[in-house]
């Protein structure tokens, strides 16, 4: 079978069909499971969206209940991986220790039962339940000190931010923090769902799936934009800089972080709530002086590149939030991924559903017939 054109990442081409997600990006909609963003941020949690996600539709509150109970017990790690951080680099990111440790725990949980539902289960369980403490652990370890260990009287959001700052985080934090989670927690076939389907559909299992999408993630066109994005408020210093620098990126044709995206040509809905969580941090804790910064680059671009459709992206705001929960720059991919990891399985379980290997084709733009040289003559 010959197929159409050929077009540099794939744009606009269907890769696969799913009933996860929705994105309308000229209107800048967003729906999981048909509901949208906006609604499930006001009035659902994390852990119930990765629910909605993965089962397809909301739980009852006995379902809820069980998923919640589910992923609290497991979220200790075995010592093996934990002693297995021990020996990873200091300056090491955490990107690439998380990819380790997550592909890792393939080594503890090898049986691969791809049809059998229990399987799937804890699998889902013991990934959404284990990520957020590999994050948190790296994060003391490479600081000198030992892990904290999970708390159960504390819900995912407040458990996570209490293993990574070592204290109790109040309500606002942690219910700021639940948000954000269910904000990324899925979006379509970006790079790294692609990822994860692509190795999914070799039917290795779970954790090599989870693992390959982390490594996708990491990159700076995809979820590593939200830690550039503070380097380079951090480079502009200044409100009164802003212009230059926008102008410097486009005479020399260099991306602005957390601007622009292939879907949404209007702002992304996800940005313009973490923008309102952002504000309602800064009213309790205090402001940022990156946001005004923030601002005048969201007006300036909108004045300079808005006739192409570039807005802020959901990676923008999102570093002005997690730095104000005390969270280090480098973490914030983890921190998507921790998120992130509901989507990628809940489309890891879609494409078991019906699955065919993917192997798409290429256009050959190589020789033909060349002679071997012999390296002497070379
Ligand atoms: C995420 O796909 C998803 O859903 C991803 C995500 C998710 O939830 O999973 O939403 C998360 O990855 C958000 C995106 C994070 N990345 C960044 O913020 C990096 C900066 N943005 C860009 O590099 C870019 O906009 C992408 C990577 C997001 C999208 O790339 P495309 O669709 O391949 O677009 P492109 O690079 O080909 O740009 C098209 C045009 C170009 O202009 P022309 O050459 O046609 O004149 O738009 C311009 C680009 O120069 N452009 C930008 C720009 N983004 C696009 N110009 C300046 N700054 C930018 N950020």
């Amino acid at each position: 079978m010959t197929v159409c054109e050929y077009r540099a990442g794939l744009e606009g081409i269907p890769a696969t069909q799913s009933s996860i997600s929705f994105v309308d990006g000229q209107r800048g909609v967003l729906e999981y499971r048909g509901i949208s963003i906006e609604e499930l941020a006001e009035r659902s949690s994390f852990i119930e969206t990765a629910y909605l996600l993965i089962w397809g539709e909301l739980p009852n509150k006995d379902e809820l209940e069980l998923f919640e109970y589910e992923i609290r017990n497991h979220r200790r790690l075995k010592y093996r991986i934990r002693d297995m951080m021990k020996c990873f680099p200091e300056g090491g990111h955490p990107m690439d220790a998380l990819q380790a440790c997550a592909a890792a725990l393939g080594l503890f949980y090898s049986r691969r039962a791809l049809d059998d539902p229990a399987y799937i289960r804890a699998a889902c369980v013991r990934l959404l339940a284990k990520i957020p403490t590999m994050v948190a652990a790296f994060q003391l370890m490479r600081k000198g000190n030992d892990p904290v260990q999970p708390r159960d009287d504390l819900g995912y959001s407040a458990n996570f931010l209490y293993m990574l700052n070592e204290r109790e985080p109040d309500p606002l934090a942690a219910h700021v923090f639940d948000v954000c989670l269910t904000l990324h927690a899925e979006h379509t076939i970006n790079a790294s769902t692609f990822s994860a389907l692509v190795t999914a559909s070799t039917l290795t299992d779970p954790y090599a799936v989870v693992a390959s999408a982390v490594g996708t993630l990491a990159g700076p066109l995809h979820g590593g934009a939200n830690e550039e994005v503070i380097f380079m408020l951090e480079e502009i210093e200044s409100v009164e800089n802003v212009a230059p620098y926008i102008d410097h990126c486009i005479e020399h044709k260099q991306k602005i972080m957390g601007f622009g995206h292939r879907v949404y040509k209007v702002k992304d809905p996800r940005a313009t709530i973490l923008q309102h969580l952002a504000e309602k941090l800064f009213e309790k804790y205090g402001g940022d002086t990156f946001y005004d910064i923030a601002l005048e680059m969201e007006r300036v671009v909108h004045d300079r590149l808005g006739h192409k459709g570039i807005y802020p992206n959901v990676d923008f705001y999102s570093g002005l939030v997690y730095r104000k929960l005390g969270i280090p720059t480098d973490l914030f991919t983890p921190v998507f991924a921790i998120s992130r990891t509901a989507g990628w399985l809940a489309h890891w379980k879609e494409q078991l559903n019906e699955n065919r290997i993917f192997r798409p084709t290429q256009i050959y733009t190589g020789t033909h017939s060349s002679p071997y040289v012999p390296i002497q003559e070379r």
